[in-house]
């Protein structure tokens, strides 16, 4: 068919008017040109697969369909595999949460845990509250539902509880849906939430009687500091999400979400609309991964590779930008937050930056409203260190390209002079406070 063909839709007009509401995700926009040779990309959040042992992966798929092929090869229950359900349930006592498998559904995906919760609980127009910036996947999840979604400022201990309190009282009891949160070195800006302030969200979650969502995919990849315990590890009415994808594979579509057990008859009810049940070839997969290989061990390899990969991020910013450009610290995870002289539009500087052969997530993406204009996501869990070097070097000359630029329309009187708020280190859309330079 000629591809002129393909770019008109019969059925224009017929589409639910919800569709109008979904988000692109950047990532997966950006997936064709990262895959081009010359690009280097620091957009995606992908695991570094390769450091997996991967004959023991295989020897785990040939036993696992020798000594379970017709269970593995069968549909399963709603809640998933017991088996699996206890796994967890250990991998979570290790951490202080105490649960037992039937306060748990598995899911394909914690991506499929965050549409779950936006089409069990939300209407068009309710309120939810989450941190800005926030996962740009969990603003694709719940805007197909249509809420107001209102995001609170973060510093370098995470969400601001004095804000997020002026929030609730404007709000009032009940006056959200639920609060999301990252606390472990947030999506996108590494950042972690004090254990002063996980203790102050559980009571205001408490005092408006507002559940806490608590997303936790990278709370084992911690590379320096202390260890922080989840909120769930403190109070059993938190909503908790956690994921094999950035511990072993994302490609198995395994999840969890642990909740107080009304809360989840409601999930198992849109998991049987979405899915019937999640594959039961992931699951015995995970299961004889978790059991039989040294899956510790593997992650602290893996852990020590990504550590290497964000030094090598956080030596060459350091190294190619000057003190106009400010970026966070992460403790752990897979990014930086990094943020421009606000005259800068991330979003119209990536085809320069791409045609250049590096590749970012501009920060709007990270924001339902508009907000992140002069910043980005990078991501160092993917490329090798030398690579990572080579793609902020790549960025800086994109950068200072564009102030040369700046300065030069300035000088001629081409432009006004900026506004003292719009001076270095005070951009409108993330407080100073984010960003730690050259130090912790
Ligand atoms: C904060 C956060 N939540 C959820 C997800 C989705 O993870 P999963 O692969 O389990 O769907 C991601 C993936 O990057 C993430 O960063």
């Amino acid at each position: 068919m000629p591809s002129s063909r393909l770019t008109f839709d019969a059925w224009e007009g017929t589409y639910a008017p919800r569709m109008d509401h979904l988000r692109h995700s950047a990532v997966r926009d950006l997936f064709a040109a990262v895959s081009r040779p010359n690009v280097i990309g620091l957009s995606g959040g992908s695991p570094d697969i390769s450091s997996l042992p991967l004959d023991e992966v295989a020897e785990c798929a040939r036993s696992m369909i020798l000594e379970e092929g017709p269970k593995a090869l069968q549909y399963g229950g709603s809640d998933g595999r017991i088996q699996m359900r206890e796994i967890v349930c250990e991998m979570l006592a290790e951490n202080g949460i105490d649960v037992s498998p039937d306060e748990m559904i598995l899911l394909a995906g914690s991506q499929m845990g965050l549409d779950f919760l936006g089409r069990a609980f939300l209407q068009p127009g309710d309120t939810i509250i989450c941190e800005g910036p926030t996962y740009l996947g969990a603003l694709q999840a719940f805007s197909a539902y249509e809420p107001n979604i209102v995001c609170v400022e973060m510093d370098q201990d995470g969400m601001r509880m004095d804000l997020l309190e002026e929030t609730l009282e404007r709000l009032g009891p009940r006056g959200a849906k639920f609060i999301y949160t990252i606390p472990n070195f947030q999506n996108p800006t590494g950042v972690t939430l004090s254990l002063e302030r996980r203790r102050r969200l559980i009571e205001l979650s408490h005092e408006y009687e507002i559940p806490l969502v608590e997303d936790d995919p990278y709370g084992r990849l911690r590379y320096e500091g202390e260890h922080v315990p989840p909120m769930k590890s403190m109070d059993p009415s938190v909503i908790y999400l956690g994921t094999t994808s950035k511990i072993f594979a994302p490609g198995l579509r395994l999840a969890w979400m642990v909740a107080p057990k009304p809360m989840l008859a409601h999930v198992n009810l849109c998991l049987q609309g979405a899915g019937l049940c999640v594959s039961s070839l992931s699951q015995v997969m995970a299961e004889y991964y978790f059991t039989r290989t040294d899956w510790k061990a593997t992650l602290e390899k893996i852990k020590d590779v990504y550590h290497e990969r964000r030094d090598a991020m956080l030596d060459a910013l350091a190294e190619s930008f000057g003190p106009e450009v400010e970026w966070s610290w992460p403790k752990g995870g897979f990014f930086v937050w990094l943020t421009l002289p606000p005259y800068f539009d991330t979003d119209q500087m990536m085809s320069v930056a791409l045609e250049r052969g590096v590749a970012y997530v501009p920060g709007r993406n990270c924001f339902p409203d508009g907000r992140g204009k002069s910043s980005m996501r990078l991501a160092f869990c993917y490329e090798k260190p030398e690579k990572i070097r080579e793609a902020i070097a790549r960025l800086s000359d994109v950068v200072s390209d564009r102030m040369d630029l700046y300065r030069a329309f300035l000088a001629a009187g081409a432009l006004p002079e900026p506004e003292p708020s719009a001076q270095i280190g005070a951009h409108h859309d993330a407080p100073k406070t984010l960003f730690v330079r050259n130090g912790r």
